[in-house]
């Protein structure tokens, strides 16, 4: 049966990361296949931090051109930015409503980076940010919300809020799942390999772009991180790093993580490093260059992106009607 799917992802970087293709974008591509998926730029998330007009603008096109270049057809999926289509801060008003300030206040996300950031540089939206993610993935009824391991708490809260709606004010939201991989939901660091692959991260060393050359991403994968011993095993307590090469070697080349053990058996670091950047490379590269094509003409992906919005919005303002009429809002 035809499942509805959701995503977000924020242009909060000038490249996606393999820990966000992995985690999630590569099962997008995977799940518009046979369902009706839907695929957003969630831009209004984004100016929960520091806001740099030009380069938001640039990294909103970039997110786009990536997406499209990774696979996410216009065709098959419905490709928008959230901003296009403003039942997100409608319903997501609605969320706040909904949710406890206790229950908010849990979120491990947050805490952790207004902890980062001080009390005088954390924004509210900041706070009110899983409110907003629970709208965007309510307004489409989704099924299936393909995320990393990061987001499970995002989702469950998700689920709560859209229960306690639909038990308060009748049946008007599907409660939906994550979809969350076992392999490959969390990416880590390349230079610290108990710290996720994240934008955010000090230093960009141990983060592997999607728009980086393969030259300089297999540079970062020859000094990344090892451990003490020779052997290629995966082992997440006692070799991180190495369990972590052999995780993104997997999930790119499709072999299993047990076989590529058997294959490096007796050889060093330095030979499963070279492979583990050819098969990065060779997976990027198409990707990298389709995207820097596409964002040679920007009017065409506003277009694209106009488009996906038109079609967004009618899944959206019937769920907002729904859930204002539920609510007792004169209509
Ligand atoms: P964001 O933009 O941080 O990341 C996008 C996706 O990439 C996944 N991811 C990872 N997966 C594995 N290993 C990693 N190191 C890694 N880093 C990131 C994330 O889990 C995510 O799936 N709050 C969301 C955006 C959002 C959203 C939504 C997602 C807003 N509304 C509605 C789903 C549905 C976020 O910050 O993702």
């Amino acid at each position: 049966m035809t499942k509805r799917i959701l995503s977000g992802i924020q242009p909060t970087s000038d490249s996606f990361h393999l820990g966000n293709y992995l985690g999630a974008l590569k099962q997008w591509v995977e799940l518009q296949e046979g369902n009706d998926a839907f695929y957003c730029i969630v831009d209004l998330h984004a100016l929960t931090g520091e806001i740099e007009p030009a380069l938001l603008r640039k990294r909103i096109l970039t997110s786009a051109a990536q997406l499209i270049a990774l696979g996410i057809s216009p065709e098959k999926s419905t490709l928008f930015v959230q901003s296009h289509v403003a039942e997100h801060n409608q319903l997501g008003w609605i969320m706040e409503c909904i949710a406890g300030f206790g229950e908010a206040n849990r979120m491990t996300q947050f805490k952790d980076k207004s902890a980062k950031g001080g009390a005088d540089s954390t924004r509210v939206g900041l706070f009110t940010y899983p409110m907003l993610q629970a709208a965007d993935i309510l307004l489409y009824q989704a099924h299936y919300v393909p995320v990393g391991e990061d987001q499970r708490q995002h989702i469950e809260l998700t689920r709560d809020l859209a229960t306690r709606f639909n038990s308060r004010f009748g049946e008007t939201f599907r409660i939906p799942e994550g979809y969350i991989l076992k392999s490959g939901a969390k990416i880590y660091d390349l230079q610290e390999p108990t710290n996720k692959m994240s934008k955010s991260s000090g230093s960009t060393a141990g983060v592997l772009e999607i728009l980086d050359t393969p030259e300089a991403n297999a540079k970062k994968i020859k000094s990344a991180t090892t451990d003490a011993g020779r052997e290629i095993k995966f082992d997440e307590k006692e070799k991180p790093g190495i369990s972590n090469l052999l995780s993104i070697h997997s999930a790119l080349s499709g072999q299993k993580i047990s076989d590529l053990e058997d294959d490096f058996a007796g050889k060093g670091y330095g030979d499963f490093k070279a492979a583990v950047a050819e098969v990065v490379a060779d997976h990027l590269r198409p990707i990298r260059d389709r995207a820097l094509e596409l964002l040679d003409d920007e009017q065409h992906l506003v277009q694209v992106l106009h488009a996906g919005a038109d079609k967004a919005r009618a899944v959206a303002s019937a769920t907002v009607a729904e859930s204002y009429k539920n609510l007792g809002l004169v209509l």
